[in-house]
């Protein structure tokens, strides 16, 4: 009977079944279903194998859709952090689009640069203004913008405090720069700068290693103030990509990442980092005060 059933669907419909596969979801509903049904970690390591590869396929097509540790990040940028209907964002390194797509959708009025042509060409379906340049050369006027939202891309700059000085002449007086960083003192992090040191920065490039604090301190010399931190990830430096979705799936990460907060009762928000926190979003503020008095000041904090 269901080698009938199978039969049929194959031979009626091989252009559904094909695209089912093509979407992932057919891999989808058994991983699902194994994970569920296999209580002992290594009875569903074929399920999450496949749910890894699932990720990783959907990673490939749309970088960036959340996966359990981006779903934070999201929340705090989406949700947490304040966005007005209107406002004039430039969103500094926005790839494909994703975050031009979901601030569109909130009317907020955003432009999309990137360095990359090809991720620009993937950004034109969102319909939002787009510009090809390096985020630490904008041809921006000066005081064109509300905020500067820089995800993810922070660490990509080889020359930060260059960058941070387009921002604030880009900005308007008041305007905020609100940019993601990771902690660079985890576990994690300072294995990584274990193999930046040991292999070179040709194969294991980590880009400019600024932890929150310090991109701070490099943003005050630069004429910001009044800092907020939104600690996400909390306790993730100790499992996060030892206990990857290879090993723990998707979903008991979230359980976890949902229990450690609860657990530590703690608001995300606050004028300090947590220090148990994989990831960071920070709101700094431009304030109004002379540029050239910075410039100096952003020299001098470079030479610590
Ligand atoms: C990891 S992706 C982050 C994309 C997006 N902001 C997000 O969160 O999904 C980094 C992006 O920064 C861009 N990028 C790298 N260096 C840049 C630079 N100097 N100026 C502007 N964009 C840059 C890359 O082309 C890439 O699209």
């Amino acid at each position: 009977m269901t080698s009938i059933v199978r039969g049929r669907s194959a031979v009626n419909k091989p252009d559904a079944l094909s695209r089912d596969m093509a979407s992932g979801r057919a891999l989808r509903r058994y991983s699902e279903v194994m994970a569920l049904s296999s209580p002992i970690w290594f009875a569903g390591l074929p399920a999450r194998f496949i749910d890894r590869l699932r990720w990783e396929w959907r990673e490939w097509h749309a970088p960036s859709l959340p996966s359990f540790q981006h779903e934070e990040l999201d929340h705090a940028l989406l949700d947490l952090i304040p966005w007005r209907e209107g406002e004039r964002v430039l969103d500094v390194g926005c790839a494909h689009g994703g975050y031009l797509r979901q601030l569109a959708d909130r009317n907020v009025d955003v432009h999309g640069l990137d360095i990359s042509l090809e991720s620009l060409n993937k950004a034109k379906s969102v319909g939002r203004p787009l510009v090809a340049a390096s985020g630490d050369q904008l041809p921006m006027r000066d005081d064109s913008f509300d905020t500067i939202l820089c995800h993810k891309t922070m660490y990509l700059f080889s020359t930060p405090e260059k960058a941070l000085r387009e921002f604030a002449r880009v900005l308007r007086p008041n305007g905020r720069l609100v940019f993601s960083t990771s902690a660079t003192q985890s576990p994690y992090g300072l294995a990584q700068s274990a193999a930046v040191r040991l292999f070179g920065r040709r194969n294991w490039d980590f880009g400019n290693r600024l932890g929150p604090k310090a991109w701070v301190r490099l943003a005050s010399a630069c004429g910001f103030g009044d800092a907020r931190f939104y600690s996400c990830n909390l306790v993730m430096p100790i499992v996060f990509r030892v206990c990857d979705r290879w090993i723990v799936p998707n979903e008991w990460m979230r359980r976890y990442a949902r229990l450690c907060r609860r657990i530590s009762g703690l608001p995300i928000e606050g004028v300090h980092p947590r220090r148990l926190a994989q990831d960071y979003f920070v709101t700094i503020r431009n304030l109004p005060v002379a540029r050239h008095l910075c410039d100096d000041r952003a020299n001098q904090q470079l030479l610590i």
